[in-house]
């Protein structure tokens, strides 16, 4: 309920300084709440009025903003105006941040935060972001796994905020590699295999061909064939790859489930052979191609004309690449999805690929390039299983529910569940999430179980504690459904700290769209569930008059719809029992 505060408050100023009142509600943001204490109310810094022209300079900032704090009155909300250095604290009624937000947040849990006012600026519409991306037969590296999450994230924070979404997965399905795919399975491959463990047995042919071709004439010759046969759409051929990508597909989508991830499309680079030919005609249609010495065909990128950038779009043979393919793929998704925004989600060793990628397609005259972003992230170094190097994405699941089940069963806490794997594994997923979005995603950094699976400090496994844990006391207290509490039992320094830091909320997710950084709302999340477990210790509700009881019960049911909330955001499943 933020908007109730921002509003009154910006009512005052709009009066005072003459400019309408929405200029200054998106100025007014939470107090931070330092260790020492924690002020209700919300905060002004004088010099974004300045910036946005509301008030004009003064070089003399600090007199200006005692000027304009000496002339706010305080109200029924506002209970006190204090200038600091160039901002202004509103202190405000603690009894009606209480009420006001609890009554909101116990009404309304699901739209909390997600329907401010402040967020009504954000890009609206249809938003396609396409992640995960692995390719078939080979390797899904630590890379994919980043790719997953974090575009599952996006596509989750951008449908929360009331987008149409369509998650895209562009699967690595077309190139040589399939050449050698294809005739490796015809010497090695075995049907039973593959209707065992498809995607190990696909990776094993994978990795067996390519080390022969490494050496071997012969093998680079059928691969160079079977590929040929394959452009060339072979039926026999076709057929094969067909079935590999098929079966791939079905695999991943039972993995995906166990990780919470689903696609409303698995497109891939095979989609986009015929169309990539198309893109050429146009582009020299249009003069934009340019044939090399060496045959090859390039496309200007530089604003002089002097190839001093470029791209290479043709192979000496005709053949498109994957740049190409991906020209064609924009071009299609445009037309058939219509989208207001598209994000790519790649490791930062494709950054290169999609400035130029977005860069052919403007110059090839689509406006809507402005509306495409490349979201990259760093690598991940030292992932791996009890059975060394992890190759597949089912590995790192299975390590992470086996560590997570050992872990429950040594602290005793599993003996109740009826599926301690299904938790098991929800847990050790959220850890590996929270694990890798702590930090800027640009940032490299170094892969390790017993971090990651720590029960105390800022992890995965500490916010599901903290949310079972008052998910169990809801369920032996009764959640505070009741209609009326009374906020005068709620003035204590713990909870206002947790009302205070509730009233963030809006403008996390505001940061979070912005910068398409999961970090904040991991910041926020593991804040609040600092702050709840203290409150959950010192604040009894057992033993406690009825209408404390009721008081605090409530604070903590609200505090736990937005813990889970925030969670589901970030593509973690809250659970109720551990
Ligand atoms: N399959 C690619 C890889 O594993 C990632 C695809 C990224 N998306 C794209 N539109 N190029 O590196």
């Amino acid at each position: 309920m933020a908007c109730f505060f921002r509003r009154s408050i910006a009512a005052q100023l709009s009066r005072i300084c003459g400019a309408q009142e929405d200029v200054f509600v998106p100025l007014l943001s939470a107090i931070p709440a330092s260790k020492k204490q924690v002020i209700p109310g919300l905060r002004l810094t004088v010099n974004s009025l300045v910036k946005n022209g509301t008030l004009s300079p003064d070089p003399d900032l600090q007199t200006q903003t005692e000027r304009l704090a000496k002339q706010v009155k305080e109200d029924g909300v506002v209970e006190e105006v204090v200038a600091g250095r160039g901002v202004i604290n509103f202190r405000i009624n603690s009894l009606l941040l209480a009420e006001k937000l609890l009554e909101q947040l116990h009404a309304e849990p699901q739209s909390f935060g997600v329907k401010s006012e402040i967020l009504q600026n954000l890009q609206k519409g249809r938003t396609l972001v396409e992640y995960s991306s692995p390719n078939i037969a080979k390797k899904f590296h630590a890379g994919h796994l980043r790719s997953t999450i974090i575009g599952n994230f996006i596509a989750n924070l951008k449908e929360a905020l009331g987008n149409d979404v369509i998650r895209v997965n562009y699967l690595g399905d077309w190139g040589m590699q399939f050449g050698l795919l294809g005739a490796g399975f015809l010497r090695l491959g075995s049907q039973e295999k593959l209707r065992e463990n498809a995607l190990q047995h696909l990776f094993e042919v994978y990795v067996q061909v390519n080390r022969e071709a490494q050496h071997d004439d012969s093998v680079r010759l059928a691969a160079a064939e079977f590929f040929r046969q394959l452009e060339q759409h072979d039926e026999q051929a076709l057929s094969l790859w067909k079935q590999f990508r098929e079966i791939t597909v079905e695999e991943y989508q039972k993995i995906y489930e166990r990780l919470g991830v689903s696609f409303d499309h698995y497109s891939g680079e095979s989609f986009h052979q015929r169309q990539s030919l198309e893109v050429l005609k146009d582009l020299r249609s249009q003069g934009l191609l340019k044939t090399t010495e060496k045959g090859t065909g390039v496309i200007d990128l530089s604003t002089e004309g002097d190839l001093s950038s470029y791209a290479t779009v043709v192979r000496s043979d005709g053949t498109s690449l994957y740049i190409t393919r991906d020209v064609a793929a924009a071009l299609d998704r445009k037309e058939r999805f219509s989208f207001d925004e598209m994000i790519y989600v790649t490791d930062k060793s494709q950054s290169v690929h999609f400035q130029q990628l977005f860069q052919i397609l403007r110059v090839m005259g689509h406006h809507w390039a402005e509306k495409c972003v490349h979201v990259p992230f760093g690598l991940v170094v030292g992932m791996s299983s009890r059975l060394g190097e992890v190759v597949l994405l089912e590995d790192v699941l299975n390590e992470a529910r086996y560590r997570m089940l050992q872990n429950m069963q040594e602290a005793k806490t599993s003996k109740e569940l009826s599926d301690p794997e299904v938790v098991a594994e929800q847990i050790g997923v959220s850890a590996l999430i929270i694990q890798d979005f702590k930090g800027p995603l640009i940032s490299d950094y170094k892969f390790d179980w017993q971090k990651v699976l720590q029960a105390q400090g800022d992890t995965g496994v500490f916010l599901q504690y903290t949310h079972a844990r008052l998910c169990s006391l809801l369920r032996m207290q009764g959640s505070g459904s009741r209609a009326h509490f009374n906020p005068a039992h709620l003035q204590d320094n713990r909870s206002i700290s947790i009302l205070q830091h509730l009233l963030r909320y809006d403008e996390v997710l505001l940061q979070s769209a912005l910068e398409l950084q999961p970090r904040h709302l991991v910041n926020f999340l593991t804040t609040l569930s600092h702050l709840a477990s203290s409150a959950h210790r010192e604040l009894q509700v057992k033993g406690s008059s009825a209408e404390v009881a009721q008081a605090r019960l409530r604070l903590f049911s609200c505090t736990c719809s937005v813990l889970a909330n925030g969670m589901k955001i970030l593509g973690i499943t809250p659970v109720e029992k551990m």
